[in-house]
């Protein structure tokens, strides 16, 4: 008993744009991310991604560090502008013929594929309207479902439409951090709906074409209260409804919450009415054959007021006492277990799938060639024990995907954050397995959390399992 069920999917992930370059291969057209990476200082570090892991030609090696990790499952993303270059209208078979020598060479090994439509790189075209500010956007991103899902529908058991709508809606329409580099209050909560509102849309046009199981991916933050003042409390639900609420109940409950919709029509100053169109909950509603959830932290809340860098009456926190990665982010890995059951108590029979969960630490090899990364173990087991502890308590949880594969291109962080499990040296594009990767693969290979000892060298342990076994 491992307490992780049969058929659990261990996994990595990764996204399109953060790994493959070669962004002008085989008729792919210019998305979002490249104009948004000239503008100045948009990319710390003034990095793009014309080259990145190099993954669009690299790819066997990447199935083959899969391989070695004994997972059975990848979550990586189909680069939108190498299917619809133009946005609408041509399908570009090339960028398809692409994607189906990897579902084949993936289901070949024994490993199952998770793909994601919408992972942010979005064809520029599609600015010409707003993008996601715009509705029409919506079809767009069904003609690109309808392509995708029709040729690779009959080998692909788990989709993933959009990634992240919050995060989209935020830092692309809010405050202007990420591509399209908007900043516009109207536009965002515009971004979030048209979103989701795809999501309604895609599943629609994919059922014909595959039998595959179909969700979006929010990134979930519980969120808690910074005192037990009642104004920290609303804060703290304010806040939910904001991250979570907003997303989770289109997908998966009745529609948008009342006491958030309010809190946005007061901070855009008018009614949405405009914006979510009667009808609108009703297309995006029961269409989601599981959740998947990205999660990383959680976030403290306390009650602020209003201004003008402040569109809702609260703040986020910190909590001095919690551990940190290299980026500062909180490491919470009991929030995971909270969120896990609130999701199967309130969504009661949604399988949940976790499509990301990760962290940054800066390690890179050492003196012998191997990158020790003993805070990505401890922080990799810690998450996989939260989730043991959902399951043993009924979370219907299907898979961990584990972010990320490898080092990869981090949006407007550039090159130097590294999530990876394998180190890649951006300079000769070579893949070094860290001890975390190592670790893993025991893991997968038990299907359960094995015994640690953190003084034993990871990788020769795997290397003579590898000899005998
Ligand atoms: C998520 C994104 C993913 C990666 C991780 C660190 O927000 O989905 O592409 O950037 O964070």
């Amino acid at each position: 008993m491992t307490g992780f069920p049969d058929g659990f999917l261990w996994g990595a992930a990764t996204s399109a744009y953060q790994i493959e370059g070669s962004l002008d291969a085989d008729g792919r057209g210019r998305s979002i991310w490249e104009d948004f990476a000239a503008r100045p200082g948009a990319i710390e570090g003034g990095g793009d991604a014309a080259v990145a892991c190099d993954s669009y030609r690299r790819w066997p090696e990447d199935l083959e560090l899969l391989e070695r990790m004994n997972l059975n499952a990848y979550r990586f993303s189909l680069a939108w502008s190498r299917i619809v270059p133009d946005g609408t209208g041509r399908i570009e078979t090339r960028g398809l013929d692409h994607y189906d020598r990897i579902v084949d060479a993936l289901l070949a090994r024994g490993i199952t594929p998770v793909v994601t439509l919408n992972h942010w790189d979005m064809p520029s075209a599609l600015m010409a309207d707003g993008g996601w500010a715009a509705r029409s956007t919506v079809d767009a991103f069904a003609e690109y479902a309808e392509a995708a899902a029709r040729r690779l529908g009959d080998r692909v058991p788990w989709w993933i439409t959009q990634n992240e709508p919050w995060i989209i809606q935020l830092l692309g329409y809010q405050l202007g951090l990420h591509a399209p580099g908007v900043r516009d209050l109207r536009a965002a909560v515009s971004a979030g709906h048209h979103v989701l509102l795809g999501h309604g849309a895609a599943v629609d046009v994919m059922r014909a074409h595959t039998s595959g199981r179909i969700g979006a991916a929010p990134n979930l933050l519980p969120c808690v209260p910074a005192s037990d003042d009642p104004a920290d409390i609303a804060a703290t639900r304010g806040s939910d409804g904001y991250v979570n609420r907003w997303f989770l109940e289109p997908l998966l409950g009745g529609g948008y919450p009342a006491d958030m919709r309010e809190h946005w029509e007061r901070a855009i100053g008018g009614g949405l009415d405009g914006i979510i169109r009667d009808g609108d909950e009703a297309r995006i509603a029961g269409r989601s054959d599981f959740l998947a959830i990205n999660y990383y932290t959680q976030r403290v809340m306390k009650a602020a007021e209003v201004g003008p860098d402040r569109p809702f009456p609260w703040q986020v926190v910190s909590d001095p006492a919690a551990a940190r990665t290299d980026e500062g982010t909180e490491i919470v890995p009991e929030a995971l277990t909270g969120l896990l059951l609130r999701l199967h108590r309130e969504y009661p029979g949604v399988p949940l799938m976790i499509t990301e969960n990760g962290a940054i630490y800066g390690d890179s090899p050492s003196h012998d060639g191997q990158v020790h990364d003993v805070r990505r173990i401890r922080y990799l087991r810690a998450h996989l024990e939260a989730i043991r502890v959902a399951i043993a308590q009924g979370a219907p949880v299907t898979g961990y995907l584990h972010w990320s594969l490898m080092d990869n291109f981090e949006w407007a962080l550039g090159y130097r954050p590294r999530f990876g499990m394998v180190y890649v040296d951006y300079r000769t594009g070579e893949r070094i397995l860290k001890d975390s990767a190592l670790h893993y693969a025991e893991i997968a290979r038990a299907g359960g959390i094995v015994d640690w000892d953190e003084t034993r060298p990871v990788g020769r342990v795997v290397d003579s399992l590898g000899a005998f076994g």
